[in-house]
């Protein structure tokens, strides 16, 4: 799915299918020759003469391969060197498939001019290493596809020569690290996919020479969190993929330096609050400047909120994904309903359901009305109220209940909830409602709204939600 979206974002149509036809040729035995659809990775269109010789058990390229082949797939054999004499007089081959082969090092790609190949795919092969200049026969190519491999190491001008590579394939190796100097070879990067590695850090400036990058994926690769200048030089960047990380926050401050992005994929991450999953949320000033954003997703998180905040710091938004959260369908996810608001799409809206409150519970956010949502806002605490010494905690208790059932919820370094005041307490449900302690100053009226007129001063407060005692 996510790497659908982000060939649509490029605007490849892959989906269009012209019928092959068959080529009349002398077709190497047991392959299949036809003039086939072809799309450059620039997308650019072509009725490709195209030799099909896959799962043929072949240890080495067929001979007399015609000349006019654009084409060679030779998947899923047991190839595991190739020499530049195999290829000898194949003048106009644009793509050579070698996924799914025997290849051990980059050593047997004994290739020393190739110019016109545009698409070299090597997936699903063994390498474990890249020396220096490894693609230096391949100056015209424009996607390589290494993905799949064993590769541990790659050396700092392993893309030497590849000036025009557009779309790099990583992923699914077992790279410990991200080089920048891989990237000094490759001006005209449009897209790497470099996710599924063992990678914990990104480093700063890891990306700095990739000024024409539009899309990053960096989906399942553990990390935990990005520095503000993780992504520094991106200054193209559309579209970046965190898919099934270990992120307990959005990454602000590295985002903001990144004013075009169009589509940000956060899916399945651990984001929070507090390590408390019933307080996760998104800061409402996460994705400040990021005012071509489009698409946001967000499913499979732990978040219970959604700042109304946070969609209008978005005014490009037209699309969010938000299921498979424990949502809470309360003040801070009102904007669904607002008509004041621009409509924004929800993806799957049919799996997008109220976790909370109880009565609530297994409604379609999107069919739950505004009315509803304000009926059940609970107390909400206005930063900066308190005195900024003073280090608040929040203290659940339960009206009337054993003072032993006290219980604390404290929230280290969390710059929300360090200098809150909080309002009057209003026991929504009855039974329970928050407290401080430590806090000098019981401000009352004058920041706080009672609940009933959250919708006005929302954007202003943090709600915060008590457990049930
Ligand atoms: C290669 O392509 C060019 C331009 O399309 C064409 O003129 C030439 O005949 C082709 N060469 C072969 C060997 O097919
Ligand atoms: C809510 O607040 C707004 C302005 O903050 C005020 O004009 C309005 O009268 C209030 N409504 C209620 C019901 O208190």
């Amino acid at each position: 799915m996510r790497f659908l979206q982000v060939h649509l974002l490029l605007g490849v149509t892959s989906a269009l299918v012209i019928q092959s036809v068959p080529w009349k040729v002398p077709c190497p035995r047991q392959c299949v020759c036809q003039i086939k659809p072809w799309y450059s990775p620039r997308s650019v269109y072509k009725e490709a003469p195209t030799v099909d010789c896959n799962d043929l058990l072949l240890s080495r390229l067929p001979d007399s391969l015609p000349a006019e082949t654009q084409t060679l797939r030779l998947q899923s054999n047991l190839i595991s060197s190739l020499d530049q004499t195999e290829l000898q007089g194949l003048a106009n081959l644009t793509e050579l498939d070698l996924s799914q082969n025997s290849f051990t090092s980059a050593r047997h790609l004994r290739i020393t001019g190739m110019p016109g190949l545009l698409c070299l795919h090597l997936e699903e092969n063994q390498f474990r290493h890249l020396p220096e200049a490894a693609f230096s026969g391949f100056p015209g190519l424009q996607e390589l596809y290494l993905n799949h491999n064993q590769l541990r190491n790659i050396s700092p001008g392993a893309f030497t020569g590849l000036d025009n590579l557009l779309r790099l394939h990583l992923n699914s190796n077992r790279l410990c690290a991200v080089d920048r100097r891989w990237f000094h070879a490759l001006p005209h990067l449009e897209v790497l996919m470099i996710g599924d590695n063992p990678v914990e850090v990104i480093q700063d400036l890891n990306f700095k020479p990739l000024g024409s990058l539009r899309s990053l994926v960096l989906a399942g690769m553990g990390l935990r969190e990005l520095s503000e200048w993780a992504f520094e030089g991106l200054a193209s960047l559309e579209s970046v993929s965190f898919y099934d990380n270990r992120l307990t926050k959005v990454p602000k401050k590295a985002l903001q330096k990144v004013s075009g992005l169009k589509f940000l994929d956060l899916n399945k991450n651990p984001i929070q609050l507090c390590f408390n999953p019933r307080l996760s949320y998104v800061h409402p000033q996460a994705f400040q400047r990021l005012s071509s954003m489009e698409s946001l997703m967000l499913n499979s998180n732990a978040l219970s909120a959604l700042h109304r905040q946070t969609i209008r710091s978005l005014p490009g938004l037209q699309e969010i994904s938000l299921h498979t959260n424990p949502i809470r369908c309360d003040c801070l996810i009102r904007w669904v309903g607002a008509e004041d608001d621009r409509p924004v799409r929800f993806i799957e809206p049919q799996s997008t359901f109220c976790s909370e409150p109880p009565e609530l519970k297994a409604r379609r956010v999107k069919e739950v009305s505004f009315r509803e949502m304000a009926n059940s806002c609970l107390p909400l605490i206005a930063p900066g109220t308190f005195p900024s010494h003073a280090r608040v905690r929040l203290v659940k208790a339960c009206q009337g209940g054993p003072s032993s059932s006290l219980k604390e919820e404290e929230c280290p370094g969390q710059e929300q909830l360090e200098k809150p005041s909080i309002c009057p307490p209003v026991p929504t449900a009855g039974e329970c409602h928050l407290d401080t302690q430590q806090s000098q100053k019981q401000n009352s009226a004058k920041d706080c709204s009672s609940v009933d007129n959250a919708s006005s001063t929302s954007d202003n407060f943090q709600n915060i939600q008590p457990q049930s005692c």
